[in-house]
């Protein structure tokens, strides 16, 4: 009888004992999500901002560049939001009598900024530069989303640091042509969309001197001439001149070109890329980008 129940009480401690270690696990786990929880990172909530500004209609609809509000993004750690002026280029002459257009026209008035609240906001012992990513490579989608779909701006991701360390852990996943930093429907290079690029050389291996093309400049009269051993522009040009194409325009060369340039800033030779694991790679190099180990160090982001 003894024996009976000494075994069972002990097994019931047993029980107990694995029951709270349960219980503490699952308990670890919730605050552990729930400090990942949107509700707590505000992921994807949209703010009550002072004017319901629409990304989807600005950007897609009109076709409004980022740089054209966001100025500073490729020069300074911040992107920066437009002053009332920015608006008012186009708002003193369409949607004058909007009422949603009101806080607008008030700012204008009195010179009071819009109070737009941040919806992208770090704690302040971490540091963060938009203009090394965005000149090595890391595109606006990869961080914020499709910006051009949105009605209303929101959080895409965490920007937790495990959302950074991931990235960093593996930069050529998503490192793209500094040309397509802009365009929110990249996807990276496939055999059905391949991407060719080479470099000029002239700067050493920076991402100015990477230059990226996703049509084949092999089929393209006058990028194919430019591959022939470089010489001064000025020959250049009346190479092209001759060959009746007119002279070479900035937008193909990479650079405004003049009679006076001595160096033209044209690969040589270009190579093809069909995935973004051979363009990332090849990246990597040009770029300079550090190793995953150095990109994860404390001191990178916590200064
Ligand atoms: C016509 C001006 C305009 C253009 C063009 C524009 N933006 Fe904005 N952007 C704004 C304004 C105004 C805000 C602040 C209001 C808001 O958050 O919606 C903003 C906010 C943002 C934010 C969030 C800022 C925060 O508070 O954290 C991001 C990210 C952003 N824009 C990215 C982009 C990207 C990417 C593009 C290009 C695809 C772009 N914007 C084009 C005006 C513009
Ligand atoms: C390049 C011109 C241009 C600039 C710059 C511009 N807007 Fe607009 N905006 C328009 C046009 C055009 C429409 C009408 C769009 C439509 O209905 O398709 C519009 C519509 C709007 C609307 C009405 C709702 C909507 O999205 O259709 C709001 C609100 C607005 N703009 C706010 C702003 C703010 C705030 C800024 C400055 C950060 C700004 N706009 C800068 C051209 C511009
Ligand atoms: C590597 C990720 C990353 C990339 C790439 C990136 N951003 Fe950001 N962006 C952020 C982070 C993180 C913040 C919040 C910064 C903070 O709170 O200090 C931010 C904030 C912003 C803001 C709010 C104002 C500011 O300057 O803090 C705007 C606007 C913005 N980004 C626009 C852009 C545009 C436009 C591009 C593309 C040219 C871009 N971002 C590329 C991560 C990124
Ligand atoms: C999608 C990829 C990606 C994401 C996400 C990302 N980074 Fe980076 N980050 C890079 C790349 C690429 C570099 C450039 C590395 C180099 O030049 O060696 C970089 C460099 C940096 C640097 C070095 C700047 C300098 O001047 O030395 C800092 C700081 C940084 N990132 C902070 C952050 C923070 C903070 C976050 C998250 C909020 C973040 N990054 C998210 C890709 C990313
Ligand atoms: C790529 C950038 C990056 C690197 C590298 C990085 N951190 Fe962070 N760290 C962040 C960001 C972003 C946050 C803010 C997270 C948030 O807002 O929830 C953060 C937050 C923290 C926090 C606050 C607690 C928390 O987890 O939210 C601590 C502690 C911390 N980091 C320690 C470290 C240590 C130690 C290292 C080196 C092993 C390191 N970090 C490397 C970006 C980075």
């Amino acid at each position: 009888m003894a024996q009976i129940f000494d075994r069972s009480s002990n097994a019931l401690a047993r029980m107990s004992l694995v029951l709270s270690g349960l219980i503490v696990i699952a308990l670890g786990v919730t605050l552990n999500s729930l400090q990942r929880s949107p509700w707590v990172t505000r992921q994807g909530q949209r703010a009550q901002q002072p004017i319901p500004f629409s990304h989807k209609h600005h950007v897609e609809g009109l076709g409004l560049q980022c740089q054209y509000c966001h100025t500073s993004v490729e020069k300074s750690s911040y992107a920066g939001i437009p002053p009332t002026k920015t608006c008012m280029n186009c708002h003193a002459q369409v949607w004058t009598n909007a009422t949603l257009l009101e806080p607008v026209r008030h700012s204008w008035a009195t010179g009071e900024s819009i109070q737009w609240i941040k919806v992208h906001d770090l704690p302040d012992y971490v540091y963060f530069n938009h203009e090394i990513h965005v000149n090595k490579g890391i595109g606006c989608a990869s961080c914020h989303g499709r910006v051009d779909q949105m009605p209303l701006m929101y959080m895409e991701n965490s920007l937790q640091m495990e959302w950074c360390l991931n990235c960093h852990r593996n930069p050529a996943a998503n490192l793209r042509p500094t040309s397509e930093i802009y365009n929110m429907a990249w996807t990276g290079p496939s055999s059905q969309k391949p991407v060719w690029c080479g470099t000029t050389g002239s700067n050493g291996p920076t991402s100015q001197a990477v230059n990226c093309t996703t049509t084949d400049p092999t089929a393209n009269p006058q990028v194919a001439m430019l591959q022939e051993p470089a010489t001064s522009a000025l020959e250049q040009n009346k190479k092209l001149q001759a060959a009746g194409l007119g002279p070479m325009s900035g937008a193909i060369a990479g650079t405004a070109v003049s009679d006076q340039s001595p160096a033209i800033l044209v690969p040589a030779s270009y190579q093809k890329f069909t995935s973004q694991a051979d363009l990332g790679a090849y990246l990597v190099g040009r770029y300079r980008i550090r190793t995953p180990t150095e990109l994860q160090s404390c001191e990178v982001c916590h200064r």
